[in-house]
């Protein structure tokens, strides 16, 4: 992947306002091409209506099924219906506060592809499981769970985000980075028939970001907490 091709996605989590899209509407085409905003459902209409074109609209979450009696729960077509074009899968938080299964996120992966969706599905180990010397396993038995029985043709991109380094400050050396973005990258080598990029998130910032982002097999970034300051993420997608 050529060094200006890669994915930066901003996850704002339950974070963000009208005001603040306003801001990131500012935002001039950076040295990344491909960047993608998910804001909380409540501003996608805001997210249409204000940001750059070139700027791709990404929701946090979606159900698993398309229609019906699911109070509270928002579809894969509602959002395609709003202009969305990337759903995030399989959060860490998902997986944790809302206790989604593997087969869950693997229900929301098929539900966004019927609806013509990229999912962004989010997979990475605790830090008992890297303590244990359980990363590799984990991410194994994540990716199985959720993607194995995906179509080999499909769009989907993967984040891998050690749960240990979301909103810590802490980031995994290059080697660590380096062979789990291999180890990912050979494993859904063997069941799809395209190039899935893989991005890298988990305290990634406008310091360490080109550090990281020239890492082999590192396709991109998906970035939270700085993703939420104008300045930074412009600096993200540029560096
Ligand atoms: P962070 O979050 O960049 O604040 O660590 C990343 C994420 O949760 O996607």
């Amino acid at each position: 992947m050529k060094n200006n091709n890669k994915i930066i996605a901003a996850n704002w989590k339950m974070n963000g306002s009208e005001e603040l899209m306003k801001e990131f509407s500012q935002l001039t085409r950076a040295k990344h091409n491909e960047i993608i905003i998910c804001p909380p459902f409540t501003l996608l209409d805001t997210a249409k209506t204000t940001l750059p074109n070139f700027i791709k609209i990404g929701a946090q979450n979606c159900s698993e099924e398309d229609k019906g009696p699911f109070t509270g729960e928002i579809s894969a077509s509602m959002l395609r219906e709003k202009s969305v074009s990337h759903v995030l899968v399989g959060h860490s938080e998902r997986r944790t506060l809302f206790k989604e299964t593997d087969d869950v996120i693997f229900k929301k992966v098929k539900a966004s592809i019927r609806s013509k969706l990229t999912p962004i599905v989010c997979i990475g180990e605790t830090l008992s499981e890297k303590e244990a010397n359980k990363t590799l396993q984990t991410l194994d038995s994540q990716i199985n769970g959720s993607l194995a029985k995906i179509e080999p043709y499909a769009q989907v991109i993967v984040a891998y985000e050690p749960v240990w380094a979301i909103g810590t400050g802490l980031i995994p050396n290059e080697n660590e980075i380096k062979e789990t973005h291999l180890y990912i990258k050979t494993k859904l080598n063997q069941h799809f028939n395209t190039d899935i990029p893989i991005l890298y998130g988990g305290s990634a910032n406008s310091e360490n970001c080109s550090q990281i982002i020239s890492i082999d097999n590192v396709g991109g970034l998906l970035v939270g907490g700085a993703s939420l300051k104008k300045h930074d993420f412009k600096a993200i997608c540029n560096c």
